[in-house]
């Protein structure tokens, strides 16, 4: 991979690079056709991460099916796919990760803790061995996307991060390579996400300001789905994630949500001035 994106360089072109953990959908689709706009070639990775799933948590059922991956990337014009073995990332003995101190305290790093760690290292061992110019990542993945704005800053590492609006079903449920998993009536349920999510932005338009006023409704209107189990949902500032109390600026509503043994996050900023 380093030895083509090295070739690449010489010849002068610059590299844009989406990585994913595969089962792609068209979320990722619009995420690689944004990146085809920012650079002269394009890679895409296919990686299921194991450290960045925890103890119980679904790595060995996520969705995984590589020759579908590659059908769909030859149709849009894709230059180079990154397989990576497990063996080759994290080989015997690996024991070196990144780590990041306020953002990951947050919301899915509430209950999935070291998921972060585990992202942020395989991010920034793909940074390293892809060495695009820049990169994309989903704004359905908020809090991923600004850590890893973060660790950009910090580590100095050289790629413009750009974040892509979340790419919803025509129902208005945000694509999820976990949406396959969902059995039909789970699928209908799941719309309770977005819908929350459209009922806390009415409640402010009609001038309820409170943050835990339009939590309170949101939970109740989610637990009032069958099946469903919340993680969090929450109100705060889009850039530190601190919960905020009174929506007097654009906040970030997100919500984590298990709909049987299916986990799906949705976000939205909720503007007041809208
Ligand atoms: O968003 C994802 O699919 C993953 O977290 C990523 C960025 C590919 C790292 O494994």
């Amino acid at each position: 991979m380093t030895h083509w994106s090295d070739c690449q360089r010489k010849k002068g072109l610059s590299l844009s690079f989406v990585p994913t953990m595969g089962f792609l959908h068209q979320g990722h689709l619009s995420l690689i056709k944004e990146g085809l706009g920012h650079a002269d070639k394009l890679v895409v990775s296919i990686f299921v991460n194991p450290t960045q799933f925890g103890p119980g948590e679904d790595f060995d059922t996520y969705p995984r099916d590589l020759e579908r991956d590659f059908n769909l990337l030859r149709t849009i014009g894709v230059d180079a796919v990154f397989t990576p073995d497990q063996s080759d990332f994290y080989p015997q003995g690996f024991d070196t990760f990144i780590n990041q101190e306020k953002l990951p305290q947050h919301l899915c790093g509430m209950s999935r803790t070291g998921h972060f760690k585990g992202m942020m290292t395989i991010v920034a061992k793909l940074f390293n061995v892809v060495n695009p110019d820049v990169a994309v990542f989903g704004e359905k993945d908020f809090q991923q996307l600004a850590i890893i704005r973060r660790m950009v800053k910090d580590l100095n590492f050289n790629i413009r991060i750009i974040g892509h609006p979340i790419v919803r079903e025509a129902d208005g449920l945000a694509m999820s390579s976990r949406n396959s998993r969902l059995t039909p009536d789970q699928r209908k349920t799941a719309l309770c996400l977005i819908s929350a999510l459209e009922k806390a932005q009415n409640s402010l338009q009609n001038k309820e300001y409170r943050a835990a006023v339009l939590i309170r409704e949101a939970e109740a209107f989610i637990c009032s789905h069958p099946d469903t189990g919340i993680d969090y949902i929450k109100i705060c500032d889009p850039d530190t994630l601190n919960d905020m109390t009174e929506i007097d600026r654009p906040a970030l509503m997100a919500m984590a949500v298990n709909f049987g043994a299916i986990r799906l996050i949705d976000n939205m900023l909720l503007n007041p001035n809208k």
